[in-house]
């Protein structure tokens, strides 16, 4: 069988980049070589692309740039007949045909559906979900309102936009009660985030996640903890086990997420077998009402009451083999290779 050629983005210009770096050295280096050729595509933090044919290892280490004699100016071609990479080299443009594409990027310009866009005008198929699902669920606001349709609990919520007067945000949130998760709607990683416990901090929190984005929900707190959900397929959906986030102080900040200092993950999530059935078929709804495809993690707040209210879905979780969705992938007996694999198939075909 021809081997097939798959592009690996990694890198992108979000504030996300270095997690994505990890993430795509564990694919890279679980991919499958006796059936797919990898090609690497790095795009720098301020949002150059690069072919990059370098150690992988260079590439966690964030040095990979640095070896400008593995880099070369590249990008994807949207004319379909190309179908793939276009290599600027110095002795003249070069084609690199692709079957498909993995963007392995998280944030901002690789996970909220703009990347996913070039492909699908390209034709190239992705891994993961598209163009609109990718951006409906980059978009805290935009998401809590399909989920909400699809009947699923969401926290109460403000909105509030660059262009409004900061004046109006005391009327604003005076339905909400305390504490207030700032958040920007269009963020990861917690970037942005402030957990807000006297309305006087108001104003600077906004201004913190406007950092990010013109548009800032803040929402109220939910208490409990935290699950998440791994799904996977388009059609025929395999659903992962559920996982727990167990906090012991503040909540899920960046540091928190990448070093767990203070709070630990816990898989399976120490809920009862029905409560889990429960979290997983809320997962699948969400993941449908948001137009998911591919591959995406949904998480949720568990309320002491055992209410399931949902909080966001990534579509393009953290691939680390010591990651979220992995784990809970390997609960039901997929382990790290064979899901980099499965998403790989399931975008080109076997
Ligand atoms: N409404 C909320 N109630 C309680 N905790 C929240 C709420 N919103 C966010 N958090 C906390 O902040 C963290 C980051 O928020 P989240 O919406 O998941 O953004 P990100 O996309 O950056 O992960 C969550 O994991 C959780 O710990
Ligand atoms: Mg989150």
């Amino acid at each position: 069988m021809k081997k097939k050629t798959i592009a690996i983005l990694f890198g992108g210009c979000s504030t996300e980049y270095p997690v994505s770096l990890q993430s795509a050295h564990a694919v890279i280096t679980h991919l499958d070589r006796a059936k797919y050729n990898l090609v690497l595509l790095g795009i720098t933090r301020d949002g150059r692309w690069l072919y990059y044919d370098g150690p992988a290892d260079d590439i966690p280490a964030d040095t990979w740039h640095q070896n400008t004699a593995h880099c070369t100016p590249a990008l994807i071609s949207p004319d379909r007949e190309t179908h793939g990479l276009l290599l600027l080299a110095a002795a003249g443009p070069t084609v690199i045909r692709l079957d498909a594409a993995f963007p392995v990027l998280h944030g901002k310009n690789g996970e909220d559906g703009t990347v996913q866009g070039l492909l699908e005008l390209a034709g190239i198929p992705v891994v993961g979900c598209g163009s609109l699902g990718s951006a409906l669920c980059m978009d805290k606001d935009v998401a809590h309102r399909l989920a909400a349709s699809a009947g699923l609990a969401v926290p109460r919520s403000a909105l509030f936009h660059a262009w409004e007067n900061p004046g109006l945000l005391s009327d604003l949130t005076a339905g909400l009660s305390l504490p207030l998760f700032v958040k920007p709607a269009r963020s990861g990683s917690s970037f942005g985030i402030t957990r807000v416990t006297d309305r006087t901090a108001l104003p600077q929190a906004v201004a913190t996640a406007l950092e990010h984005d013109d548009k800032v929900i803040i929402e109220e707190s939910i208490p409990g903890f935290e699950v998440g959900c791994a799904v996977l397929g388009t059609e025929t959906l395999t659903v992962g086990r559920v996982d727990e986030i167990e906090l012991t102080k503040g909540f899920f900040d960046y540091t928190e997420k990448y070093q767990l200092l203070t709070s630990k993950i816990h898989m399976p999530a120490r809920i009862s077998p029905k409560d889990e059935a429960r979290v997983q078929e809320a997962a699948v709804t969400a993941y449908r009402a948001l137009c998911c495809t591919g591959c995406a993690r949904v998480d949720f707040f568990f309320t002491p009451e055992g209410t399931i209210v949902f909080n966001e879905i990534n579509t393009i979780p953290g691939f680390t083999s010591h990651s979220r969705y992995p784990a809970m992938m390997a609960g039901v007996g997929l382990d790290f290779s064979a899901l980099v694999n499965r998403l790989v198939e399931q975008a080109v075909g076997t």
